[in-house]
Formats: C-alpha cells, sequence, structure tokens
C-alpha cells in the first residue's frame, strides 16, 4: 500500500500526541499551505446533530488554524469552503454555509485587521448572493494593505472550472490580436487563474479520510506534497496541523529531479 506513505499515523493516543511533541524546523516551514477542510457533516452526525452544526464548528477549527499558521510563519493559506458541485447539497444547507460565511467574514474582520491577515477570494463570483460577494468585497478591501499571513477562501470554485477559465480569457485575447500563441508560456497562464500572484502550495492537507483532490487547485498542484488524515476538520486542531507540517519537514522534494545523494 503506497496511500500509507501521506497518511497521517493510526489514532492511538501516543501516535497522536508523540509526532506533535517534535519541534518544527522553522527553516523549512513550508510558504503555502492549501487544506481541503472535509469531514465536516459526518463528524456532527456521530453527535446526532444536524449537518451544519459540524459547519458551524468547522469555522471556529478554521479560525484557530490560521491564527497557529501566521504565528509560525506561512505566507498562504488556502481554504475549500464551497465547491462548484457543492450547489447539488440540500438547498438548507447551501444557504446555511453562505450564512455562515456572512457571518465569518463579519466576526473575524477586526480579528484579521489585529493580525495583519489578509483575505482573497477564490471562484467564480457568478452565482454568489449578493450579501456574500458585499461582505468578500469588504473583507478584501479592508485587509489589502495587511502585511500576514494571506488567507484565501476558495468559494464556488473548481478547478477545472478555473483552468476553462484561463483558456478562454487567452483565447480571446489571441482571437484580438493581442497576444500571439508562441506568447502562451507557463507564467502567462498562471496569471490568468484565480491564484495569480500567489506561490503554488507546497502541502496539501485533506481531513475526514477520503483520497482525492475533488476538483481543487489542480494546476496548482502538480508538485504539492500530500497529507490526510481520518480527522474529520472540526477537530484539526493547531496540534494536529504541526503534525502535517513535521511529515512535510521529512519529505524529499525532488520536483521531478533527483536528490543531492541520488
Ligand atoms: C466539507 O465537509 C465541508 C464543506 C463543504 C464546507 C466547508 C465549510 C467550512 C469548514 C466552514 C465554513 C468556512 C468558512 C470560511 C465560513 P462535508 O460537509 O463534505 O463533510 P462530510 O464529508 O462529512 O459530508
Amino acid at each position: 500500500m503506497l496511500t500509507h506513505l501521506f497518511r497521517s499515523e493510526p489514532s492511538t493516543p501516543s501516535a497522536q500526541t508523540h509526532p506533535a511533541s517534535e519541534e518544527l524546523d522553522l527553516k523549512k516551514i513550508p510558504r503555502h499551505v492549501a487544506m481541503i477542510m472535509d469531514g465536516n457533516g459526518r463528524w456532527a452526525k456521530r453527535q446526532g446533530k444536524p449537518r451544519t452544526f459540524g459547519h458551524t464548528y468547522g469555522a471556529k477549527a478554521l479560525r484557530e488554524i490560521v491564527r497557529y499558521a501566521d504565528s509560525i510563519g506561512i505566507e498562504a493559506l488556502t481554504a475549500y469552503a464551497f465547491s462548484t458541485e457543492n450547489w447539488k447539497r440540500p438547498v438548507t444547507e447551501v444557504s446555511f454555509i453562505m450564512k455562515l460565511l456572512v457571518e465569518y467574514l463579519t466576526n473575524e474582520l477586526e480579528e484579521f485587521k489585529k493580525y495583519q491577515v489578509r483575505m482573497r477570494f477564490i471562484g467564480s463570483r457568478k452565482e454568489l448572493p449578493d450579501l456574500v460577494l458585499k461582505k468578500m468585497e469588504e473583507a478584501e478591501q479592508e485587509t489589502k494593505d495587511n502585511q500576514g499571513i494571506l488567507l484565501t477562501i476558495a468559494i464556488n470554485y473548481g478547478g477545472q472550472a478555473e483552468i476553462l477559465h484561463a483558456a478562454t480569457e487567452i483565447a480571446r485575447q489571441v482571437k484580438a490580436g493581442t497576444l500571439q500563441p508562441d506568447d502562451i508560456t507557463k507564467a502567462l497562464f498562471e496569471d490568468h487563474l484565480y491564484t495569480r500572484g500567489i506561490p503554488a502550495p507546497d502541502l496539501l492537507i485533506r481531513t475526514g479520510g477520503d483520497l482525492r483532490v475533488s476538483n481543487f487547485l489542480l494546476w496548482q498542484i502538480a508538485y504539492s506534497e500530500l497529507w490526510t488524515t481520518d480527522v474529520c476538520w472540526p477537530d484539526f486542531t493547531p496540534e494536529r496541523f504541526k503534525e502535517a507540517l513535521l511529515s512535510y519537514q521529512k519529505r524529499d522534494r525532488r520536483f521531478g529531479g533527483l536528490t543531492k545523494k541520488a
């Protein structure tokens, strides 16, 4: 089984506490960590609560991770809050997540300002409710000059849609004669993605036990290190996050090349 290579250790008490008691190498902190925050619904159901209860606690977990990531010098965090496919969920759950997002952006704004968090959103803004859009724009505008961690929230986001969107924009420019086909480099293509200007994620974390990328940052994760855990997102504490970082720090990133010793 290859999968165990990028899964966290089994959840015995000693395995949970031991890795996180190691010290992080502050010289090898990833610049950018992306997170698929999965398992909110299952976490809530296990406690006999509605799925939405899990999303509420998921938002609280995100707050703690942002603070911790910022405190150890991570430059960028990207969190998958709502995918282009999530519209298929019951309308009550979709409305709840939209409402939670509005609340999160309203309640956290002062905190973001205090901690110098810079907010950004990726995804298509077309189908989003007006109030959500207003809060997103307000958060981006009011935090744009902050100097701390960049928190990007993916909302109404799909990796395939993002790539199609970039290809369409580029095709338009070629058709208009403002761009030649030979000018289409990797850098130019990346300039047309929603993540323009953000370095590719060094590490992709997925909670909730599934081993897939679910249409998240498909272009950008080409060489990201993967780490998954069975822990559901509401239980994903800074200690767990640190476990992922410790695993990341032991990886040999070759980007298709060879290690020095090979
Ligand atoms: C996946 O869990 C989670 C989501 C689709 C929503 C993510 C939302 C949050 C973490 C909270 C809101 C975030 C912000 C920024 C306000 P799931 O529902 O797919 O869980 P399951 O796999 O157990 O069904």
